[in-house]
């Protein structure tokens, strides 16, 4: 461990750490007339949704982006949804498109992330972005924010090459578990990925070095799943009822017990502060990456992609 002191992961203070170490590139864009810019849509009014996008558009802000937030009615069609992006990705103001996820019933998804130019997808979710994840071309794909944060974090601990470690990722969602697998493999770590249909859950989690919890199961994870002294990343944030605050009051919690699950790890997010923070930090960081290949491009219309991305 290069952190042998470290027990909880502070995503806050790491992302403090990602968004200061992006300043000085911020800088340099200003310094040749680019300004980053970052377009954020939400659809509907879903609360949780309304809450994320807020916090992603001051992040912007905070970093000196140029940063819009569109605000579209539930009842937008497919269809417009899909114009709405298509005039973004010809503007050259704009070089990040985030749609916040889910989408109303009546939209596919899969169409609406597909529709995003890969080169201002700073959500990491088009096929090309994720084919050149599985592919190992982490160098020019723009990664997605959750498990770049995880990443991350599990850097603090163990540092960024993961070689002889066993790491088990619960999940195996597209936003992050599948993903997740694939940037824990790409640095060398022994990966599992298991899921709702994996049968005795605790025993292959408790095989564990690095355990990522990405299920949106509040409280799954507890302290039998956990190997003595792993690393233990925490990805939900699950709203329960906490009626020791009164009726009616809620809190957050993750998918691991953190009580019992703090008393064996090694080190241990918190929910919230641990990789909420991160995801949005990691957000500005892609954010930069496609303003600064957009600018590479600019000049050097003849280059390829991979020789311009600078590494994560
Ligand atoms: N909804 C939950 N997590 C995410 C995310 O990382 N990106 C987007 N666009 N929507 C989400």
């Amino acid at each position: 461990m290069l952190h042998e002191s470290k027990k909880i992961l502070s995503g806050k203070e790491v992302a403090e750490e990602v968004l200061d170490s992006l300043e000085r590139r911020i800088t340099t864009l200003r310094g040749e007339g680019v300004q980053p810019g970052l377009a954020v849509i939400i659809v509907g009014s879903d609360p949780a949704s309304q809450v994320y996008v807020g916090s992603k558009a001051k992040a912007a802000q905070r970093c000196g982006f140029l940063s819009r937030k569109y605000e579209l009615p539930e009842e937008i069609t497919q269809r417009q949804l899909v114009e709405v992006i298509a005039t973004l990705n010809q503007d050259e103001a704009i070089h990040g498109i985030l749609v916040q996820l889910p989408l109303p019933s009546h939209i596919d998804s899969d169409v609406v992330i597909q529709a995003i130019a890969p080169a201002k997808d700073v959500d990491g979710f088009h096929f090309t972005n994720i084919g050149k994840l599985s592919a190992g071309h982490t160098a020019d794909a723009l990664l997605p924010c959750t498990p770049l944060g995880c990443m991350r974090l599990i850097e603090e601990v163990h540092g960024a090459d993961l070689s002889g470690l066993c790491a088990v990722v619960v999940g195996r969602s597209n936003i992050v578990g599948k993903p997740m697998a694939s940037l824990l493999l790409a640095a060398n770590a022994t990966v599992t990925v298991a899921h709702s249909r994996t049968p005795d859950l605790a025993k292959i989690c408790a095989q564990a070095d690095i355990l990522v919890a990405a299920v949106g199961k509040p409280q799954l994870i507890m302290a039998d799943c956990v190997k003595q002294g792993a690393t233990v990343i925490d990805v939900g944030i699950n709203r329960i009822a906490n009626p020791a605050a009164g009726v009616g009051a809620t809190r957050l919690v993750g998918d691991v017990d953190f009580e019992s699950v703090n008393a064996v790890a090694g080190a241990l997010t918190p929910v919230p502060g641990g990789v909420g923070p991160m995801t949005i930090a990691m957000l500005m960081h892609n954010t930069v990456r496609a303003a600064e290949a957009h600018h590479a491009r600019a000049r050097y219309p003849r280059s390829s992609p991979s020789m311009i991305l600078p590494h994560v």
